[in-house]
């Protein structure tokens, strides 16, 4: 399992800060956890100022104790490197730790993941904290991972940036003729001459803001390649400390905790580096039950498919939400069997016990302010707790069976949404969301894959907005659509290369051989105008942005209704070797996207877990003890699922024969071996 060979358990704790208690109430802490089924904590997130109080000092003896009493008491450790946040003294003597704002504004000592990724001090004093903490707990055989560092994230403008970014570039482009080439500086004259004319891509430079379309850039070149210095420059960071902890405890696994869609940082890059991925998942009370599972099938799939840990999520309530609204009755054990469903081995909190004070004071924990066992929220986790012991280890390091896949590229996004232009409602995730959410809806399971990634497992690979095509990806597009691949894109897709330059000669680029079409114009339209075309006999909306093309070698599927481009091809059909390509021209409703994707995986071959009715979700997991399908209803009431084939319920035994009825109720969920 992702916490390594010898956990043979689904474990389930979470996020401990005794620190912030006196001694008395640890013990009291002991008995709860273990009246909750809770097998393990994560210890010592936010430490380091009190792990370190000068240079030359370190004090663990706290530490130390609190060590010795979650062992004593069986429990296991995620153990983390305190280097969230640094300590005050250290902003203080070394202010270089401090982060600078992209307008410029040098920061004070405050907030946390707050120091800059190329500081000195930073890159000295953490993988020092965390090699030293490495040496002192090395012996204790219930640390199961390592966790450094906290969500790692945001960005620094600081000289020492400044001054790492131009060697990050020097590296990367060996000669400043090829960096003016590459980020196109004839363009308002920005020809650089020597390497230190290269500042910062921010709000004092190439950047502005405009209103609810984000951040934008002038040059997307310098912009584009900021964002990767800043990402890598953030994994340096992580890797100093993972060396430092791995000199010492090789055998155990180390991991960060991730936050889904983070635009940041390049996870798919970042998976690399890491021994498992872990995650934290906070829905907004909005969220669809598709828009939550796809943030863990990118958690997945960023490391090849392999099942993750559910670091933190929330017992009850957030505190940073606008409206922090409780979840209901079951909505706690809904979502964490979706986790499991969807690849999580290990379920956990955040947190064990409420803070007194500052700004998480009000945010949810499993022992409350009242200090009770009997609260609503316990029972649920104790619950939980106890299900998830009966469960052991069936479906651990289970693999998701998926023949269809999303690519998704954090490259892509960036690109895309520093562009001017053609519309600020262009967003990546919508896009991808609208093909997520049709399989989702119909039970048929994605795994979402980077470019990188091999195609050839897949019936049917979709590729939304994918505005950037790296060099090679279209062959290797066109490799999979001819040996038989069904291969779909979108609106505005095969536009630029890897420097955000346009590909000449018509879009969609390199892409055009393998759709069969080019793409002449792209008309945005602004929010409340659409066009409208018939599908498979129904109207949808065409919406946001309409391509405008022709076809060469692909057949038309469907055609533009209105304006001046009715009549002409707006969803097309080329049959390119063994295989097909689709392109689908516009952004339409979800109801296009599920009677389209329909038709698609029934002539792909791609089959559905189940069928179940409407707000049920069926997923499945399989490992060498077997196949463990999850049905979970995410629905307003309780519903009936006709079951398909013979199973029996992994909590409570009870046996089904195919054709039974199984009621299941709001937020309810089973997992049965079938
Ligand atoms: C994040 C952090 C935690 C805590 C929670 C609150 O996920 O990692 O330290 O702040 O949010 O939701
Ligand atoms: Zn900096």
């Amino acid at each position: 399992m992702a916490y390594g060979k010898n956990v043979k358990e689904i474990l389930y704790g979470g996020d401990y800060n005794p620190e912030q208690w006196p001694q008395e109430i640890w013990q009291e802490d002991m008995r709860m956890m273990k009246k909750a089924h809770i097998n393990m904590v994560t210890l010592n997130v936010f430490s380091w100022a009190s792990l370190q109080p000068n240079e030359d000092t370190y004090c663990f003896e706290r530490l130390d104790k609190i060590m010795e009493l979650v062992r004593e008491n069986g429990l296991k450790v995620c153990m983390a490197t305190a280097t969230g946040a640094h300590p005050a003294w250290m902003a203080k003597r070394h202010p270089d730790i401090l982060r600078t704002d992209a307008d410029g504004t040098k920061r004070s000592f405050g907030g946390r993941h707050n120091s800059c990724p190329n500081s000195p001090t930073y890159r000295l004093y953490a993988p020092r904290l965390a090699g030293e903490l490495a040496k002192r707990y090395k012996d204790y055989d219930n640390i199961v991972a390592w966790h450094v560092s906290n969500e790692f994230g945001g960005e620094c403008h600081c000289e020492n940036c400044e001054k790492a970014f131009r060697e990050w570039l020097k590296d990367k482009y060996g000669t400043i003729e090829e960096v003016n080439r590459c980020f196109y500086t004839e363009f308002w004259g920005h020809t650089f001459y020597d390497w230190d004319e290269i500042v910062l891509p921010n709000l004092k430079s190439e950047h502005f803001i405009h209103g609810d379309a984000g951040e934008r850039t002038m040059f997307q070149g310098i912009s584009l390649d900021y964002r990767r210095f800043m990402s890598d420059s953030i994994l340096n960071c992580f890797r100093l400390e993972y060396d430092a902890i791995k000199k010492e405890m090789p055998d155990v696994p180390i991991t960060t905790n991730l936050m889904g869609f983070f635009k940041d940082l390049d996870y798919q890059k970042w998976a690399g580096e890491m021994d498992f991925v872990s995650w934290d998942s906070y829905p907004e009370p909005l969220d669809s039950p598709a828009a939550v599972a796809m943030r863990h099938d990118l958690m997945r799939g960023i490391k090849g498919q392999q099942s993750f840990v559910l670091m933190e999520q929330t017992p009850s309530v957030t505190n940073w939400h606008h409206y922090n609204k409780l979840k209901r009755p079951g909505e706690m054990r809904l979502l964490s069997l979706q986790a499991a469903a969807h690849g999580a081995d290990a379920i956990q909190f955040f947190q064990i016990r409420r803070g007194r004070g500052a700004c998480e004071k009000y945010h949810g924990a499993v022992i409350d302010h009242a200090g009770r066992d009997d609260t609503r929220v316990f029972l649920e986790v104790e619950a939980l707790g106890r299900e998830l012991e009966e469960l052991k280890d069936e479906f651990l390091e289970g693999r998701t069976p998926s023949k269809t896949a999303i690519v998704f590229d954090w490259d892509n996004w960036w690109a895309l949404e520093y562009s001017a232009g053609p519309s600020v409602l262009m967003k990546y995730l919508d896009a991808v969301k609208d093909y997520y959410t049709a399989a989702f809806e119909q039970n048929v399971p994605v795994d979402i894959i980077s470019v990188e990634d091999d195609m050839s497992p897949y019936k049917v690979v979709i590729a939304p907005l994918l505005y950037m095509t790296k060099t090679g990806y279209a062959q290797k597009v066109n490799q999979y659509v001819d040996q038989g691949g069904t291969f779909i894109t979108t609106y505005f897709s095969g536009i630029v290369d890897e420097h955000d330059l346009v590909i000449e000669g018509g879009y969609p680029g390199e892409l055009r051989n393998v759709l069969g079409i080019w793409v002449e114009e792209n008309d945005a339209l602004p929010e409340g105008e659409s066009n409208s075309f018939v599908y498979d006999g129904v109207k949808y909306p065409a919406t946001m942005l309409c391509d405008l093309m022709h076809l060469e070698g692909a057949q038309e599927i469907s055609r533009y209704e209105e304006d001046f481009y009715r009549g002409t091809p707006v969803l097309t059909r080329n049959h390119y070797g063994s295989g097909t390509a689709y392109y689908v021209g516009t952004r339409s409703n979800e109801e296009f996207y599920l009677h389209f994707l329909k038709n698609v995986f029934q002539e792909a071959g791609v089959e559905p877990v189940m069928n179940t009715p409407k707000g049920v979700e069926a997923a499945v997991r399989v490992n060498e003890k077997g196949r463990t399908l999850f049905l979970l209803n995410h629905g307003k009431e309780s519903s009936t699922v006709v079951l398909d084939r013979d199973c029996w319920n992994l909590v409570d035994g009870k046996v089904y024969r195919n054709g039974d009825c199984l009621e299941l109720k709001k937020k309810g969920v089973v997992i049965l071996r079938s």
